[in-house]
Formats: structure tokens, C-alpha cells, sequence
């Protein structure tokens, strides 16, 4: 599992970069644990502080008219802590450039308004994150961004899909709440062919578990709220490019829309980045054990879990993925409500929307997270359950979900 996963590209940042520049030492062949704590993160030349500081001003006194000290002058356009944060995620991605942004769906809108233009058409995926299709469908459609939902694991579907204007192959794997996976390389291959780009929403996987750009797509971009954060206190957002024009590019449309971090909220995803590789092992071994649990309940019709031999992408993701993930989803027997009971249910399992925390969750994405996605082609089951399993002991994640789907025996 896990080819193609490179390092080094890009390196350490430090308090003497200027905003414009991140990669200035190349971290060599570090592994990803060791880069994920000290990738842009070296001690302070000031005070020798282990951690990145968190540098909470607005502004920065200049050495006369231009004469920025170290290359900041307003905090929209650059901070020390958030340049720390952005090197960091380029480095573990293994991208020319990181952008850090208020939120997830920040960081998408500034992405498909950089590369998009009104009369560009995206294809995105037929179970995207219902947020991204609100996104599309409900704001960029207006602005003349069009859009097509289609199955990318299908790619005939996709190849049907393009258009002389289709600029972006928008996917998601694995999708938020069916974990079906698509296969990136094969999805780079069309989007080159045809003269696009490919954009992977790596949310779910987390650079940890899978490294879009050394599978061929262009972008890979992320909710920072979820794994990379890692304990549900922060909400974020970041992109990643291979190409440096592209990270100029996005570098001018995040100073100007200005959807960018605040110091403490970078500082939050750089202490959660430090533990992401020993985070997501817990994850995905916690979410593989309740995945096997679930099958054959008779409460469960059946259970979506990548790691599953039988589920229809488990070979690609063996291939692209370096493990399964810590979200489970599966569809129980019982319809509506007998899914929102055993969400009313259980007890260490939290209901609430979100994933990604050490704290495991529960939710019902057809009247939560995924309640725009109603009357649409990506309108989810109402019988789905997601689970995003968190890091607790497994035996009281399993007793909790035992009690919660007998109850109604
Ligand atoms: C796959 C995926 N992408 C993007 C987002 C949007 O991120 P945010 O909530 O940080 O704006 C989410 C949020 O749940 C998500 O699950």
C-alpha cells in the first residue's frame, strides 16, 4: 500500500522567510512524522521558543517607508505562524506551495476562483461533501461556473462528462459520507488529456493516508477542521499545488479576498498536524475493527468501508492510500427511523456533525451535514449512519454502538 509517497520537495520555513517565499531548505528525505513537527516549525531565532510563537498582531512596524523587517507588513497577507502552518502543509504533501484559509469551504471558494472563470465548467463528484455542492449549485452557478455531477469511480461517466470547457475534474475520495473511491492517477490522466486540472478534496484521507499530488493531480485541498486539526477546536481550511504560478496565483486571491486564518487558529492545526501519523494509525485501526463488527448486525444492511475486501474500491485504495481512514458509514435496515434512533442512542459516540476529532461522532447526513444535497442528484439515503471513529479504547466504542443498534431488538 502506499506508493508514491515523497517527501522534500519542499522544506523548512522559518521566522526569515518572507511571505512570498516558503521553501527555502529542503527537509532531504525526513519521513513524514518528523516533517509533520518540524517542517516550517524550526525554534524561534528570537527566543529559542521550541514552538512556533503565535504571532497575534495585525500589523508590523516598518524600518522607514518599505522597509519590512522580515518581509511582513499586515496579517491578511502574511504571519509568521500562518507561513509556519502553509510550509508545513506543502511540505507533507509534497507541493511547490500551501495556502492556508478561514475554513474548508474558503479555501474551495478561492480555488475555483482562481482557476475558473464565468463560462468554465467543473466536474464534480455525485457524492461530494454536500457543502461543496452548495458551493457550485448554489453560489459559483450564479457567477456562470458550471457544473456536472458524475460517479468518478466510473470513468467512462467522466470521460461523457467533459465539455471544450471543462477546466476542473473536482473529486473526492474517499467521499464524504459513502467513502466511494476514485482511482487519481486515472482521474490525472483524463484531466490532462482533455486539458484540465485535477483537484483532489483529500479531506478524508489526510496527506497522512494518501499524497494526491505524487498520484498526478494538480491541487489537493482540505478541511484543516478535520484530521489535520484533529480535535475538533478549530475550523480551517488549506490548498495545495504542485505548481508554483498556480501558488502565486492563489497566494494574490487569498490576500485579496482575504478568507485567511487568524494566528491562533493556524497555531491550533500546526500542534494538531505534530500528531496526525500517530493519530490516523488509532483511526484507521479503530475504524477497521467497527467496520468488521458491523457486518452481519441485523440491524445493518450494509456497511461502506474502503477497507472492506468486498467494497468496489477497496483494490485502488490498497493501492493509492496507505490505510483505510477512521470513517465508517453503513445503511440500516430499518429506514429513517431506525437510523435517527440509533443516532439518539448512543452515548460515547457524540451526535454532531464534523469528523475527523480523537472524540468519535455520529450523525445522519441526510438531515445533518448533507441536508443541501435534498432533491438533488446527490441526495443521500436517509437510512445512512456515518461514524467518524475517534481514538478511545475500541471495546467502548463497539459496547456503545451494541447497545445503540439492539436497543430495538
Ligand atoms: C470532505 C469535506 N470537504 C470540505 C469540507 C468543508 O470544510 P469546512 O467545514 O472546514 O469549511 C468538509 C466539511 O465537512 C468536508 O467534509
Amino acid at each position: 500500500m502506499g506508493a508514491g509517497f515523497r517527501l522534500g520537495s519542499s522544506g523548512f520555513g522559518s521566522l526569515a522567510l518572507s511571505t512570498g517565499d516558503q521553501p527555502m531548505v529542503s527537509l532531504g528525505h525526513m519521513k513524514f512524522e518528523t516533517a509533520a513537527i518540524h517542517a516550517g516549525q524550526e525554534p524561534d531565532p528570537y527566543t529559542g521558543a521550541v514552538v512556533v510563537p503565535i504571532h497575534q498582531t495585525s500589523t508590523y512596524a516598518q524600518d522607514g517607508v518599505g522597509g519590512l523587517r522580515l518581509g511582513y507588513e499586515y496579517s491578511r497577507t502574511g504571519n509568521p505562524t500562518r507561513t509556519a502552518l502553509e510550509t508545513c502543509l506543502a511540505t507533507l504533501d509534497g507541493g511547490a506551495r500551501g495556502l492556508a484559509f478561514a475554513s474548508g469551504m474558503a479555501a474551495e471558494d478561492t480555488l475555483v476562483r482562481t482557476m475558473c472563470r464565468p463560462g468554465d465548467h467543473v466536474v464534480i463528484p455525485n457524492d461530494a461533501y454536500g457543502g461543496t455542492y452548495r458551493l457550485f449549485h448554489g453560489v459559483l452557478s450564479q457567477w456562470g461556473i458550471e457544473h456536472t455531477p458524475v460517479d468518478l469511480s466510473d470513468l467512462v461517466a467522466v470521460r461523457t462528462a467533459l465539455q471544450p470547457n471543462t477546466k476542473l475534474i473536482w473529486c473526492e475520495t474517499p467521499t464524504n459520507p459513502l467513502l466511494s473511491i476514485a482511482d487519481v492517477m486515472a482521474l490525472a490522466e483524463i484531466a490532462h488529456a482533455a486539458g484540465a486540472r485535477l483537484v483532489v478534496d483529500n479531506t478524508f484521507a489526510s496527506p497522512y493516508l494518501q499524497q494526491p499530488l505524487a498520484l498526478g493531480a494538480d491541487v489537493a485541498v482540505y478541511s484543516t477542521t478535520k484530521y489535520l486539526g484533529g480535535h475538533s477546536d478549530v475550523v480551517g481550511g488549506a490548498v495545495v499545488v504542485a505548481d508554483p504560478e498556480l501558488g502565486d496565483q492563489l497566494a494574490y486571491a487569498q490576500n485579496a479576498i482575504g478568507a485567511i486564518p487568524g494566528a491562533f487558529d493556524s497555531w491550533l492545526v500546526l500542534r494538531g498536524i505534530k500528531t496526525l501519523g500517530v493519530r490516523m494509525g488509532r483511526h484507521c485501526s479503530n475504524a477497521a475493527k467497527i467496520a468488521d463488527w458491523l457486518e452481519g448486525k441485523p440491524a445493518v444492511a450494509s456497511v461502506l468501508y474502503p477497507g472492506l475486501p468486498k467494497h468496489p474500491g477497496h483494490e485502488i485504495a490498497a493501492r493509492q492510500m496507505r490505510g483505510f481512514g477512521g470513517m465508517v458509514s453503513f445503511l440500516v435496515r430499518g429506514g429513517e427511523s431506525a437510523a435517527l434512533e440509533i443516532c439518539s442512542r448512543t452515548r460515547v459516540f457524540i451526535l454532531a456533525e464534523s469528523l475527523g476529532g480523537v472524540e468519535s461522532l455520529i450523525e445522519h447526513p441526510g438531515r445533518m451535514t448533507h441536508v443541501s444535497t435534498a432533491d438533488s442528484p446527490l441526495q443521500v439515503s436517509a437510512s445512512v449512519v456515518r461514524l467518524s471513529v475517534g481514538i478511545e479504547d475500541i471495546d467502548d466504542l463497539i459496547a456503545d454502538l451494541d447497545q445503540a443498534l439492539s436497543a430495538g431488538d
